[in-house]
């Protein structure tokens, strides 16, 4: 598994993650097999939020692997806070509250990276400045980060804010890829040509921020997995004939196809699943020459103007 440098700042770690959103339902033994299986293949970063299965998500984690210090030493630990019953919160007491609440579950002392998880709509960054400056002095986190933020969002906290982001978790997979298509059809009267995200992806690498693309295998807003999917004929034959010419599994394919990306991206996979989490790290063994990465994102559907 390569390593990446976060945020260029020398904090290194595996390029691939492992998101934590959908373990609440296993059994301890079942999330401790996938934890171990991650950790075994060189994952070593594992991403979670406080929403996640109602707290169950985090608390289930520590608990199947019995958390000890040793163990958490291996691990860096990212979560996210902000997401509420029927808002959102980025207000310093709220950010302080849910940071504690995620160091119990988590049974740890520190969180290795703290991301706010949607904007907040009454947002006050000198607020959100306070409570990370409370965090960091205490040692309760060591890096802080956003999630589906853009440009304008992250420059207002960055006014107050004085830990640098790190990180911003965004949606990104071949299916959905509105980041990529934007700057790409610069200027036209067509649907891919518009910006929804303020040139996210472009204001991402000029500041060093890492993008994290979370739902890699997913189309739309978790309708499902496009790989082995009748609506995806094209896509799916095109990464198969590659998948195969490389000798590595259709996901891992989807997950190369990110990797490709010359921002340097690091893919959050959320797969319960231990075989086929070894079969998708095989991602970092590989490369894609820029022939097969704009193949890829032909046969998804997209054009070139
Ligand atoms: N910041 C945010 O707003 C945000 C939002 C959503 C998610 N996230 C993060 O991103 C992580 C990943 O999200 P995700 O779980 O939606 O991503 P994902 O990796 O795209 O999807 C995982 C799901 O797809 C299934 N799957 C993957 N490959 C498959 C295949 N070839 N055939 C059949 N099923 C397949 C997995 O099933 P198996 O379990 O059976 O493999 C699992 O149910 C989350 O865990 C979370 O940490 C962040």
């Amino acid at each position: 598994m390569k390593r990446i440098n976060i945020a260029n700042s020398g904090f290194y770690t595996s390029e691939i993650s492992l998101g934590c959103m959908r373990i609440s339902e296993m059994t301890n033994k079942e999330i401790s097999n996938l934890i171990h299986t991650a950790l075994d293949e060189g994952i070593d970063f594992f991403d979670h939020a406080d929403v996640y299965g109602g707290g169950k998500s985090e608390e289930k984690f520590s608990e199947s692997i019995g958390m000890t210090p040793s163990l958490r030493e291996k691990m860096l630990i990212q979560t996210k806070c902000g997401i509420r019953k029927s808002s959102f919160d980025f207000s310093k007491a709220h950010i302080l509250e849910a940071v504690d609440g995620s160091l119990k579950r988590l049974q740890t002392d520190y969180i290795d990276v703290l991301l706010l998880h949607r904007p907040d709509a009454l947002v006050e960054p000198e607020e959100v400045a306070e409570a990370f400056t409370i965090l960091q002095d205490s040692g309760k986190v060591k890096h802080f980060g956003v999630s589906n933020q853009n440009p304008m969002q992250i420059e207002l906290l960055t006014k107050f804010v004085k830990q640098r982001i790190v990180v911003n978790q965004l949606q990104l997979s071949i299916t959905n890829t509105g980041m990529i298509d934007a700057g790409i059809n610069v200027n036209m009267e067509i649907d891919p040509s518009i910006n929804r995200d303020g040139s996210i992806l472009d204001y991402c690498r000029l500041k060093d921020i890492t993008i994290q693309p979370w739902s890699p295998f997913q189309y739309g807003l978790f309708e499902g997995v496009f790989l082995d999917n009748d609506k995806f004929p094209e896509l799916n034959q095109k990464i198969n004939e590659l998948a195969v010419a490389k000798g590595v599994a259709n996901t891992a394919m989807a997950i190369a196809w990110i990797l490709r990306h010359p921002a340097k991206m690091q893919p959050i996979v959320g797969t319960t699943n231990a075989d086929r989490l070894k079969d998708i790290c095989k991602a970092s063994d590989i490369s894609l020459t820029r022939e097969e990465w704009y193949e890829i994102y032909l046969a998804a559907g997209n054009k070139l103007p």
